[in-house]
């Protein structure tokens, strides 16, 4: 595992205690991280899970494996850190964890740290990217299958229950985020998850959704009409297609994520829609629907080939409606490669 090795070093640790399950998938391949911890050392990592994984944990790892409950799982890893610096994920262990950390290893020296493996996952090998390619093409397939589906007398609720089962008869094993399907008025929440509502005529339909396939994710958003809509809400929609696609054009790698926010933004704020554009251009996807990088106006990241990012900017009236369109995009050696392949249709 030479990458984990020159990763630890950069840091400047000796080893690091992996709590984040996406991490705990990351260096192990264990398929139940959320019950698994691991301690990364240059020599490899060790996955602690308990008995409940014995079997699917040999099945799945190849690293070694410590099994048993906390604290006995601590104690273990207490003969392997003892007089290292060990690095923990300052943003995903809690203060109680930290605390036993404290307590089961007095000879370690305990360092903050942040970034170490979502900075490796940044850049996708082909095996990610084929994963998350099936994860895609399961929510394409969902969306065509559902798609006659979003009219005018339509539930919200039961278009996102029929999404889910298209997703699930594909070989999906669960959802990138809560769906978002939000009909009319409801479209200016950029997070309306499906609620009771019936769809009317005259309405645009937020819908975003991503499936979970071999542990990664996809996510993507179309805005769909029911009926005829009106004017204005066309006009919303065809600007936001437009900040979409040139950001979509100017993908590719030594691109700086910050800029692309605000070539999608001011595209948007020439249509008067600057200040309906309330969130980031998009993110990374990958095990986790929001990861690394971040194409928000802020970001310092710039984009590589094996990175897979969203782009989804959008616009949000209150008491008018809101219009959302999300792809998801491959950075390629020379470009840019969309993954996404649902129709944007017209309004
Ligand atoms: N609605 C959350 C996202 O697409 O990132
Ligand atoms: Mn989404
Ligand atoms: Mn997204």
């Amino acid at each position: 595992m030479p990458e984990f090795a020159a990763a630890l070093t950069r840091a400047g640790v000796d080893a690091l205690w992996v709590s984040r399950p996406e991490n705990v998938r990351y260096v192990t391949g264990f398929t139940s991280p959320e019950d698994g911890k691991a301690l990364l050392t240059p020599q490899g990592a060790v996955l602690y899970t308990d008995a409940r994984y014995t079997e699917q944990a040999r099945l799945e790892s190849s690293a070694e494996q410590f099994i048993a409950r906390p604290p006995a799982t601590l104690e273990h890893a207490a003969e392997r850190v003892r007089g290292l610096r060990v690095g923990f994920e300052a943003d995903a262990l809690t203060v109680a964890a930290l605390d036993d950390l404290r307590r089961f290893w007095p000879d370690a020296t305990l360092v903050p740290t942040t970034g170490i493996l979502e900075t490796l996952r940044l850049i996708k090998t082909p095996d990610e990217i084929e994963r998350i390619r099936q994860a895609q093409r399961i929510a394409d397939e969902a969306f065509a299958a559902v798609r006659p589906l979003i009219r005018a007398g339509a539930v919200e609720r039961d278009i996102e229950f029929a999404i889910e089962g298209e997703m699930r008869k594909r070989g999906a094993r669960g959802w990138a985020h809560g769906f978002i399907v939000a009909g009319g008025e409801r479209g200016a929440l950029p997070h309306g998850h499906a609620s009771d509502r019936v769809l009317q005529d005259g309405e645009l339909v937020t819908v975003d959704i991503g499936a979970v396939y071999d542990g990664y994710v996809s996510d993507m958003t179309r805005t769909v009409r029911v009926g005829e809509v009106s004017a204005e809400l066309r006009r919303i929609y065809h600007a936001v297609l437009e900040a979409e696609e040139a950001a979509i054009r100017a993908v590719r790698p030594g691109v700086r994520a910050a800029d692309l926010d605000t070539l999608a933004r001011d595209i948007l704020t020439g249509h008067g829609l600057g200040e309906a554009f309330a969130h980031s251009l998009g993110h990374g996807v990958g095990l986790a629907v929001h990861e690394g990088p971040s194409l928000r106006g802020t970001s310092d990241d710039v984009l590589e080939p094996g990175m897979v990012i969203t782009i989804e900017p959008g616009a949000y009236l209150p008491g008018l409606g809101g219009v959302r369109i999300e792809d998801l995009v491959l950075v390629t050696e020379d470009g840019y490669e969309v993954l996404s392949t649902s129709p944007k249709e017209p309004v």
